[in-house]
């Protein structure tokens, strides 16, 4: 195998390099593998833009620490959150023409290892010149924290905080690049650079990945009106809170909330600059939603009114692992949430601060829909809203690999109607009442209506279930089925089911045979002997 790998390497700038199919016999995995591990941040490609292309020396290093135990488990779900790398979120720039520009930025902040917040800030007094609200500054009037004139007070009282707290140091003479450079027009230009230099490990602690702007658009589009109060409960740096400005004509109706400062300081810049005609202080601050804003009751800004808000429009953060301390609070505000899941307790504080009939439209990992765990927040919904919609986004996120759907949602008690499902070119609805029947409060959007009368009567006929009657388990994921599988019977090797020999309403002859070898798949479900 290795005298293979041996002949198939090219050489660039004098290191030798390897594609995709070598680095995966080289290192015995499949290039689906090879793949994963370069998402998780385990395997480095020779640039960021040269997929799947990487040096040999880095894949020697890879297959020498497996060897020698440094890597555990690197063939199961990757840690990220330990994870030192930046990826740029291509998803996030609109256009996609702009993405050579802005990537430009980022590999000069990086060459130039230009810390996070006077990168930020060079970037900002940039834009800020651009719009014609900071009059002039070059790099020296900020390295010696010369006054700056500003068109804008409160853009000047959030900037110049900001200045001063920067060691003077750290911002150099060649620097003077990031405040020059001609800038893109793009939403949230600060926000796309700040998700670029965060690295994906504190990304994926608090569940920061950004929505792309065509999914914001749409949600704002079917809902909101130039009148709306609206509010982000974790805004980040507002890719919501601007698309609602698109249409809201008051900006003191627009709310956000975020416990990351950095991002709570590029919100409210970025909403200062989108009304920059106007005299206010941005309803836009940074606590924690569920812990610190309000016991339900307690919820206070500086509006007394601020509860009833007509939509709430987020992609709350998944998954989070919360620490003992915050879990306990947790489990005192919010008792009926058992799964201790992010997204569930922004979901249950959201439904709690909305208006009645206000909507929610929140964007979840499509799990939501039916793993047990997440029935508490299921059956919430159903019981205190009318369901309105849940469109299927697939995968949407460079860097996270769950399917995506979009839950909107009118909080309201009694009759509960139809459900509009879009999926894909499909679209059709389904009652609400069929889902509080559902076993879990399963939300089992793909059978639509048909479907549900066809099982409906199935189960009114005299029938059988597989109730204490099979064992079923997760197959194997071998890692490698051309290494594993073979096509015909031999000695020590069993036959096998692959997923397209279970057809509907058929099993097929298993045409596969392997030899178990548990310890040396990727996965496999747990060995137990069935008992009947
Ligand atoms: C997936 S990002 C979404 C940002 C923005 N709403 C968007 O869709 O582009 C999740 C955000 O939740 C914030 N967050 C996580 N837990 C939070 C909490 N308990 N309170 C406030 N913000 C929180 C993170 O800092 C992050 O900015």
């Amino acid at each position: 195998m290795e005298n293979r790998f041996e002949r198939n390497f090219i050489i660039d700038n004098n290191e030798a390099v390897l594609n995709i199919e070598n680095a995966a016999i080289f290192l015995g995995i499949s290039t689906a593998t090879v793949r994963n591990w370069v998402k998780s941040g385990y395997l480095q490609t020779i640039r960021e833009d040269a997929k799947y292309l990487f040096h040999r020396k880095e894949v020697e290093n890879i297959k020498s620490r497996i060897k020698n135990g440094d890597i555990e488990k690197l063939n199961k779900r990757a840690n990220k959150s330990k994870t030192n790398k930046t990826f740029i979120p291509e998803e996030y720039i609109q256009d996609g023409v702009s993405f050579n520009e802005l990537n430009s930025i980022v590999n000069f902040i990086k060459i130039n290892s230009v810390s996070l917040l006077p990168a930020l800030l060079l970037i900002a007094l940039n834009l800020l010149k651009k719009e014609k609200i900071l009059l002039k500054a070059d790099i020296q009037d900020i390295i010696q924290k010369k006054d700056l004139f500003f068109t804008n007070k409160e853009i000047e009282g959030e900037i110049k905080p900001w200045i001063l707290e920067i060691e003077s140091e750290k911002i150099k003479e060649e620097f003077s690049f990031l405040l020059d450079c001609d800038i893109p027009q793009q939403r949230d230009v600060l926000g796309f650079l700040y998700q670029s230099i965060l690295h994906e490990g504190e990304k994926s602690q608090s569940g920061s990945y950004y929505t792309p702007s065509n999914i914001v658009n749409e949600i704002i589009v079917n809902y909101v009106k130039k009148d709306s109060k609206v509010f982000d409960p974790c805004c980040g740096t507002g890719q919501f809170l601007l698309a609602f400005s698109d249409v809201i004509e008051n900006p003191l109706n627009i709310y956000g909330i975020d416990f990351d400062k950095i991002a709570v300081r590029i919100a409210r810049l970025n909403i200062l600059i989108k009304f920059k005609n106007k005299n206010f202080i941005p309803n836009i601050i940074c606590k924690n939603t569920l812990l610190e804003v309000g016991n339900y009751d307690l919820f206070s800004l500086k509006d007394k009114s601020i509860k009833d808000f007509d939509i709430i429009a987020t992609n709350p953060p998944w998954g989070v692992h919360f620490s003992g301390g915050d879990l306990e609070k947790l489990n005192k505000f919010y008792p009926e949430i058992k799964s201790l899941e992010s997204f569930s307790y922004f979901l249950k504080k959201s439904i709690d601060l909305l208006s009645e009939d206000g909507i929610i439209s929140f964007i979840l990992p499509e799990s939501i829909l039916s793993v047990k765990t997440h029935k508490d927040i299921r059956e919430i919904i159903l019981n205190n809203s009318q369901i309105i919609k849940i469109v299927y986004l697939n995968r949407v996120f460079k860097n996270v690999f769950t399917p995506v759907i979009r839950l909107d949602i009118k909080k309201c008690k009694g009759i509960k109607g139809s459900i509009q499902i879009c999926k894909g070119d499909k679209n059709y609805f389904v009652k609400q009442k069929r889902w509080l029947n559902n076993q879990d409060f399963i939300f089992d959007i793909h059978a639509d209506g048909v479907d549900a009368k066809i099982i409906n009567k199935i189960y009114q006929t005299n029938h059988t279930t597989l109730k204490n009657r099979a064992d079923w388990a997760l197959g194997i994921v071998t890692g490698d089925n051309k290494k594993f599988i073979i096509e015909e019977a031999r000695e020590g090797f069993e036959p096998i089911y692959k997923g397209k020999d279970v057809e509907k309403f058929v099993l097929n002859k298993p045409m596969n045979y392997i030899k178990f070898l548990p310890e040396k798949f990727q996965q496999v479900a747990p060995w137990q002997v069935p008992i009947f």
